[in-house]
């Protein structure tokens, strides 16, 4: 073995902390290998103590996928690093969001997977923080493996072969399912205010409730409460009854893992079964992460033509 692992938490049967990986190791064969099956086994891993640079970033990704380019070429990293995106909150033109009482959040996010609103998700990405908040900007994940077996038997019968429809959507506060009570979108970020205004260019696609992970034969939950429009193929009462006991269970906060992030720390997950949220910052602070994509293609994504009848109930 040549880097330590632990896991991440007692409580939860996912996650890993990686240490003492020396960077030369990153192209050894075996230590790539272990890697993997480490990320297949565990959805998610933090390297700590790594060197801190984008270049250490791409090269850790490539052992798990080719780093993809992101579909949206405003989030293409300063200095034009094609495979870096740019997660950015700056208080001048960030989302902002009031959670009830809470005070104005930037850099928050609802739970989701990377690029559901295509075809062909990514398998998985590597996030690194450029700079960090002094206060907040925890990212929490949740395990779709762990989540299906905590659904009722009756409903895991009931959602086996249905497809969820999504469509990409900067109202991250009007999620129709796992929505935080009481939340208020204050300002949309300019990104997506201007994605928003071409979205035809971007039409729905569809991915399954729930699919077998193909190097287990263990079940995922498959439900991304950020940009789901609802189940194709049926109406909207028996859709907002189903994905709303769905969510319920997917995004149980009991369930998750929320990392605190200490500077240098890469963290990987697998985006084929790890829903992730950013718990955000105080709107007047920033934060710039970025993040690989790392390419893959599970077979099951599909061009929908339901997106209509859901959009319009
Ligand atoms: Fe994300």
């Amino acid at each position: 073995m040549s880097f330590s692992k632990s896991p991440l938490s007692d409580q939860l049967g996912f996650g890993a902390l990686v240490t003492d990986l020396d960077p030369a190791m990153i192209s050894d064969t075996e230590t790539r290998q272990e890697l993997i099956d480490l990320w297949i086994d565990r959805g998610v891993i933090v390297f700590r103590g790594l060197p801190d640079d984008p270049d250490t970033q791409i090269e850790l990704s490539r052992v798990f996928g080719n780093p993809a380019v992101h579909p949206f070429k405003s989030v293409t990293a300063q200095g034009n690093i094609q495979e870096l995106a740019d997660i950015t909150y700056n208080p001048d033109r960030g989302d902002i969001v009031r959670i009830g009482d809470g005070p104005p959040l930037g850099a928050w996010m609802p739970w989701h997977f990377d690029l559901v609103y295509v075809e062909r998700i990514n398998h998985g990405g590597i996030l690194r923080a450029k700079t960090l908040p002094a206060d907040g900007g925890q990212t929490g994940f949740i395990d779709g493996l762990e989540a299906y077996t905590r659904l009722p038997e009756e409903l895991r019968q009931e959602i086996d072969d249905l497809y969820v429809v999504y469509r990409f959507n900067g109202d991250i506060a009007g999620l129709r399912h796992g929505n935080e009570p009481g939340i208020v979108l204050d300002r949309m970020n300019v990104g997506s205010t201007e994605i928003m205004g071409q979205i035809d260019k971007f039409p729905a696609v569809s991915h399954p409730l729930v699919f077998t992970q193909a190097e287990t034969g263990r079940k995922v939950l498959n439900f991304s409460p950020w940009f789901s429009l609802g189940i194709e193929g049926m109406d909207r009462q028996n859709s907002d009854r189903i994905l709303s006991q769905v969510a319920d269970v997917m995004i149980d906060k009991s369930n998750a893992y929320f990392h605190q992030w200490e500077e240098g720390d890469m963290v990987l997950w697998d985006n084929w079964r790890i829903v992730h949220c950013a718990c955000g910052v105080p709107a007047n602070q920033s934060r710039h992460m970025q993040r690989t994509t790392i390419e893959g293609d599970y077979g099951f994504g599909r061009q929908t033509e339901w997106s209509e009848q859901l959009e319009s109930a």
